[in-house]
């Protein structure tokens, strides 16, 4: 018998199957208690949550770390795999979700759905108008540019395809495989961002990524460009992103992520050439019970003595 802290509200069947296979079950959707981190064999956490060196330090029994979630930069890898700790998360089940979300996030900017909508519902309908105060941008046969170009910035790409457009990546290694298949350019992220009329990040937060697109390179994109981030929000300066939304150096902004979440730029919620969400990429039904799945299956693994898939090793740059 194993006892599996749960930090998050979690579906009743995937609770229902840890115990049936004979483990004991907490769920903790608030503070975690210390006592029941102490006693904890697994943990299935959010991506909110930071587990960090102070937090496994306090669950010393814990064998692994199923994140709800394919980015793991809440995790300090390197503090799990010190006290032989597993980590696992959750890719694949969520690319086709979180691509889709990027794609609302482009076209809600480039033809101002949030914003009419608004205005639709507070002022009523003006009656079909030949040049309104919102015209939008065209998207098909534009250039879409991705940043990080793995299973979701391929995603993305694919979707591109289908509205016609030209597709330009920058990555850290060159795909041939998905150029071909997608017709897809790989550019520096200076072309990338000079060309594009669509910029998606769909790179994971790492060191390098760090504030990746910060004045300069807003700087370096095209005046009627649309920004959309679904990767993690400190891949982008969200101060200077402010700043230039505010000068008009870029058109727009979709953001999914966001710099200090839950905090939001304050600048932001003012800014009418941006649509906001709250970190839903991979928000729907079927895909967050698909990812819940995938952690529980690390989490059974393990207690059966069996090495779990979707498994995370700390970066070869940190190793040692
Ligand atoms: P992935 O398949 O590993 O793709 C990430 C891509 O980024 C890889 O191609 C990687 O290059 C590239 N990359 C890494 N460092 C880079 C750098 N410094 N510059 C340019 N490219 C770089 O991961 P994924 O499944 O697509 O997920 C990507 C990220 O999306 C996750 O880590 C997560 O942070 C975010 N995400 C967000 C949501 C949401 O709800 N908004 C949902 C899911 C995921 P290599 O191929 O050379 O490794
Ligand atoms: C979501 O942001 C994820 O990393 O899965």
């Amino acid at each position: 018998m194993g006892r599996v802290l749960i930090a998050t509200a979690m579906f009743s069947e995937v609770v229902e199957r840890l115990q049936r296979a004979g483990h004991e079950v907490t769920v903790c959707d608030d503070t975690l208690p210390t006592e029941t981190l102490a006693a904890a064999d697994a943990l299935i956490c959010p991506l909110s949550l930071p587990v960090r060196a102070e937090l496994l330090g306090i669950a010393p029994r814990l064998r692994i770390v199923a994140n709800l979630g394919v980015g793991v930069d809440n995790i300090d890898l390197q503090a799990a795999s010190n006290r032989g700790i597993l980590v696992s998360n959750t890719p694949d089940v969520l690319t086709e979700a979180t691509a889709d979300l990027g794609w609302a996030l482009l076209l809600a900017v480039a033809r101002r759905i949030v914003e009419t909508d608004a205005e639709l519902r507070t002022r009523g309908f003006p009656g079909w108008v030949f040049l309104p105060p919102h015209l939008g941008v065209d998207v098909h046969g534009k250039i879409l540019g991705v940043v990080g170009f793995g299973r979701i910035g391929q995603a993305v790409a694919r979707r591109g395809q289908g509205f016609g457009m030209h597709l330009y990546y920058a990555s850290r290694s060159r795909k041939p495989d998905a150029e071909r298949a997608l017709g897809a350019r790989f550019v520096t992220l200076d072309e990338l961002l000079q060309k594009s009329d669509f910029v998606v990040l769909s790179t994971p937060l790492t060191p390098e990524t760090r504030h990746l697109i910060g004045a300069r390179e807003l700087q370096r994109m095209k005046k009627d460009a649309i920004l959309v981030n679904i990767s993690r929000g400190p891949v982008v300066d969200e101060t200077a992103l402010v700043a230039e939304l505010q000068e008009g150096t870029i058109r727009g902004a979709g953001l999914d992520v966001f710099e200090h979440e839950p905090r939001v730029h304050p600048g932001l919620a003012g800014l009418k050439n941006v649509v906001l969400t709250p970190h839903t990429g991979s928000a729907t039904a079927a895909t967050r019970r698909r990812m819940a799945d995938l952690a529980c299956d690390a989490v059974l693994a393990v207690f059966d003595g069996e090495r779990p898939r979707n498994l995370v090793t700390v970066p070869a740059s940190k190793a040692g």
